[in-house]
């Protein structure tokens, strides 16, 4: 049995009022939580983060890394870095991070390898744009995006990997894929894994991303290869996320 995972990742969202409050909220309704909880903060609110959680059942992961260990790269953050304030989890290749800042599978694959070399473990994203769908490639695109990871790091480096799925026309739309779409190419996602080894396909998470909510993610997580959810917009609030952690 595959654990379930719930990680919040809130993105470009957080004052230290606001972080302070979020924590405590989801904190005192961990109680009865089966999901193993991560939340992923901005850079800043690491050490914040990592002190309100001390001692509860809660991890702590970043949304990001620089590939190098240090030196004159500006503005970037290193895997020891984040490490140094507590956080065991990277989100690496979300589709704002490809999107956005011309992150291609070749830089990612390199960030899932450098997240690994450095005891971090890689919430590694991967997921299709809405035109790709529309023109029958989504199982195309994860395939090319998952197999730039399998090239470079081995398959046996996914013992240590969470796959995310978060198809990008779910993303911050409100516009979550049914549970069908997403269970089907959860589903594809194992069997490629399972091309290269089935028993690591049997035990790596695949989470869903995209408009999970309280209200669609429990019949998501039910699905028999949706392990869990990266959640954005409904991780801010504690008490969605806390109905989504419960979801599993
Ligand atoms: P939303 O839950 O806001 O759609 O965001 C999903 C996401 O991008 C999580 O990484």
């Amino acid at each position: 049995m595959r654990q379930v995972i719930v990680a919040g990742n809130w993105k470009m969202n957080a004052s230290k009022e606001a972080v302070s409050t979020l924590v405590m909220g989801i904190l005192s309704g961990m109680a009865d939580v089966e999901s193993k909880v991560v939340v992923c903060a901005p850079y800043p609110y690491l050490s914040q983060v990592e002190a309100l959680i001390t001692h509860s059942q809660l991890h702590l992961g970043a949304q990001d890394l620089n590939t190098n260990a240090s030196g004159a790269f500006t503005g970037e953050v290193s895997a020891n870095m984040v490490k140094d304030f507590g956080a065991e989890h990277v989100i690496v290749g979300h589709s704002e991070r490809r999107s956005l800042y011309g992150e291609t599978d070749e830089i990612v694959a390199e960030k899932v390898q450098v997240a690994l070399d450095n005891g971090l473990t890689p919430l590694f994203c991967i997921g299709e744009l809405l035109e790709e769908r529309e023109s029958g490639n989504t199982e195309l695109v994860v395939s090319r995006q998952i197999q730039a990871v399998i090239d470079r790091v081995g398959i046996e480096a996914f013992k240590n990997i969470i796959v995310a799925y978060e198809p990008v026309w779910a993303i911050g739309t409100g516009v979550t894929a049914t549970p069908q779409q997403a269970q089907d190419t959860h589903a594809f996602i194992r069997s490629m894994l399972a091309e290269n080894d089935a028993d690591i396909a049997q035990s790596t998470p695949i989470l869903y991303g995209g408009s999970m909510n309280p209200t669609n993610a429990k019949e998501l997580i039910g699905c028999e290869d949706i392990d869990g959810g990266l959640i954005g917009g409904a991780s801010l609030k504690a008490e969605d996320f806390l109905q989504i952690c419960k979801a599993g």
